[in-house]
């Protein structure tokens, strides 16, 4: 038996008190390895992290243990000091949301009491927590709609395979998924996991997908019957992954309900503007379509994960019921013990939902659109000091919170490379999209708290290394890299 303090539980009436002193240790080493630090992400690139990484975790299992102070001091300085920290506003890559405070801190409750919602006998608060949330979820996302209902996810790719999945069980194996070329890669996947045939994908040459494309793929998918359009799923994005783009929503519905299509919505990025009354216009529509993916990893400011898929039709999620005797037994269902398992495929499933309902009670909406409003106000800035700035083109105002710009004149070659100069430097942390047939450096804002001179530093940064370094540039067109669509899975998180 090791020490005591070693082997003490995280619950029950002690574990509070067990719980505090080492909560007082990772916060020292949190702000310690911060500190070390000094920026977004560690200097030196990944020989560097990984030699201070080995050095405190080797050996990982030591024949005798180092004790829970030392391993929670060393390994989460180590932790933080090799971070790529979404807290700091030059760390602007992906949609890697710095967490809330208050949503970390809920998030330790759940791993304290370590509720399971694959059964209500291992999580009858926390179920009832999620039954609440994934109610108000759906009454955002379909309002209206009486059997709306919406179910936790690990986020987006999770939510959008099941999607995909209730097409298939709803329509039939013959299923075709038509979607943009601007679409995650997620989608792909999950036709390929499903067994489906591979998505048609229509072309996004301005980055959304065309509603007249689409009725021209529907109109020639050809069903088992003579004259019968085919069973056709539209997969749409309110907020893509490249620049934030938001496909024209209404339209695509009209189209999809033209051809008795199922119609699907990744908004894993840009669901969470229906609760911000200034942005909410930019995702309507959202409410016509069968499933929508949301994802509050995103644009939501939530540890990950925190995903949902809403159903505007509950009746639609029939095909993920299932019992299990020792889980959710007939007879325990029918005595009034709520059964769980048709929730997720997934069975062990953390209270992911815990941090979600705090957030949105401690935030309310009007929080929530606070958070939305800044957030969108430094992508705005960030894209008119690009525009402003000689030295640097910006791709097209944003959409949303994503920002494409490039050092003026740079080739898609030097765009790589500046990206993975400012990285290696452990200056900022910028990603990389194709739009428009060119590479540029992508800007992700999704920190609430951004400055306007942090803005001005990060492009400071940009142009400092360009002009230090144009050498690596190439030539400013790219026969090396052909002119690609807008929103090609590769560049794609
Ligand atoms: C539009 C879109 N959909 C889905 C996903 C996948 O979400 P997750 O990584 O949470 O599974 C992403 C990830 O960035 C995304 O951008």
């Amino acid at each position: 038996m090791p020490a005591a303090a070693e082997a003490a539980l995280a619950g029950g009436p002690a574990g509070p008190r067990a719980l505090r002193p080492y909560l007082d240790t990772v916060l020292a080493a949190l702000a310690d390895g911060a500190a070390r630090r000094r920026g977004p992400l560690p200097a030196g690139g990944p020989r560097a992290v990984a030699g201070r990484v080995r050095e405190a975790v080797r050996p990982v299992l030591p024949d005798t243990g180092v004790g829970a102070q030392a391993a929670l001091a060393g390994l989460v300085r180590v932790l933080a000091e090799g971070a790529a920290d979404p807290a700091d506003p030059h760390c602007a890559a992906h949609l890697h949301a710095p967490p809330l405070a208050v949503a970390a801190a809920a998030d330790l409750a759940a791993g304290a009491l370590n509720p399971s919602l694959d059964s209500w006998d291992q999580a009858p608060a926390a179920a009832e927590v999620e039954a609440e949330v994934a109610a108000a979820v759906a009454a955002e996302v379909h309002p209206g709609a009486a059997r709306a209902d919406a179910l936790v996810t690990t986020g987006g790719t999770e939510a959008n395979q099941l999607a995909l999945l209730l097409a298939r069980e709803l329509l039939g194996p013959g299923v075709q998924v038509v979607a943009g070329a601007n679409a995650h890669h997620s989608v792909h996947r999950a036709a390929w996991l499903l067994g489906m045939r591979a998505p048609h994908v229509v072309p996004t040459p301005r980055g959304v997908l065309d509603p007249a494309a689409v009725r021209d793929v529907l109109g020639r998918l050809r069903g088992p019957a003579p004259g019968e359009p085919g069973p056709a799923l539209v997969v749409a994005t309110a907020g893509t992954t490249d620049a934030g783009a938001v496909d024209p929503l209404p339209q695509l519905a009209d189209a999809a309900g033209a051809y008795g299509a199922r119609l699907h919505v990744d908004a894993a990025y840009g669901g969470l503007l229906l609760l911000a009354p200034g942005r909410a216009h930019l995702v309507a529509g959202l409410d016509r379509a069968h499933t929508v993916a949301l994802d509050l990893h995103k644009l939501g400011w939530q540890p990950i994960a925190a995903g949902f898929l809403a159903v505007r039709d509950g009746a639609d999620l029939a095909p993920l019921a299932y019992s299990a005797d020792y889980l959710s037994a007939d007879d325990d269902t029918a005595a009034g013990l709520p059964a769980l398992l048709h929730r997720s495929l997934r069975t062990t499933r953390r209270a992911d939902v815990f941090k979600v309902a705090v957030t949105l009670r401690a935030l309310g909406r009007a929080g929530v659109a606070e958070l939305v409003e800044a957030t969108f106000a430094a992508a705005a800035r960030l894209a008119e000091f690009v525009a402003e700035d000689p030295e640097l083109e910006l791709y097209a105002p944003p959409a949303l919170t994503t920002v494409l710009f490039r050092p003026a004149g740079a080739g898609d070659a030097a765009v790589a490379a500046l990206r993975r100069r400012l990285l290696a430097d452990g200056h900022a942390v910028l990603g990389r999209a194709s739009a428009g047939g060119r590479r540029w450096l992508k800007a992700t804002l999704l920190n609430p708290h951004v400055q306007a001179s942090d803005l001005r530093n990060l492009l400071k940064l940009v142009t400092e290394a360009h002009r230090a370094a144009p050498a690596a540039a190439g030539p400013a067109d790219h026969p090396d890299h052909p002119a690609r669509e807008n929103g090609t899975a590769a560049d794609a998180r």
